[in-house]
């Protein structure tokens, strides 16, 4: 067991934050918005996806840290609805036909091989943010079939506007849109 990982700390390696964990769990279950905000390193992401796993609500993370353009903001949040649909839909066939109906009408590519579900624009939308708020939306689709919360985090979130240069973006991906946000 390594509890001094140099990457997120999680289980036994996770310590303290009892505070932060309890602020966090209740918003969770209240589904508020949370922004956390930090110097880089203070452990914003470990503390999100601690509680987060600790809930056992589903959560589908995006990680904006290596995004360069929106079309890039778009395929991460792609990617994360199909890490979540892998772990609702455990199996390839499940989780392929739940993507096929969750994602009807939109320009996207499915695929599954070893690793599970994968999801891919399949043509350049015109406007990134109406592509981006039709994909949010099949996400509070998928809470609403099951009749559970959904937990988003966007990590890195700061990379949205440092590279878009209108509001666009960041409005539709800004708490208020969905079922719940969480912002890292
Ligand atoms: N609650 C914690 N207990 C122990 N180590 C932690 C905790 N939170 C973060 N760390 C450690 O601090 C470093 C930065 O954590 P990270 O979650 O990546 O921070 P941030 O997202 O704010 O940049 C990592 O090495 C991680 O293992
Ligand atoms: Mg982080």
């Amino acid at each position: 067991m390594d509890y001094f990982p140099q990457a997120l700390a999680s289980g036994a390696a996770f310590c303290n934050r009892i505070e932060e964990q309890k602020r966090l769990r209740n918003n969770l279950i209240e589904s508020r918005p949370t922004l956390l905000v930090s110097p880089r390193r203070y452990g914003k992401t470990s503390l999100a996806l601690y509680t987060i796993n600790k809930s056992k609500l589903h959560y589908a993370q995006f990680d904006f840290l290596s995004a360069v353009s929106i079309e890039d903001v778009e395929q991460i949040i792609l990617n994360g609805i199909g890490k979540l649909i892998n772990r609702i839909e455990k199996g390839v066939k499940g989780a392929l036909k739940l993507a096929t109906d969750l994602f009807a009408g939109l320009s996207i590519k499915l695929s599954s091989d070893a690793l599970g579900l994968s999801v891919e624009i399949n043509r350049k939308p015109e406007k990134s943010a109406t592509s981006i708020l039709s994909i949010l939306e099949r996400a509070e689709k998928l809470a609403k079939k099951y009749d559970e919360k959904i937990v988003l985090l966007f990590d890195e979130f700061q990379r949205v506007y440092q590279i878009s240069n209108d509001y666009a973006v960041e409005s539709v991906i800004r708490p208020g849109q969905t079922h719940l946000k969480l912002l890292a």
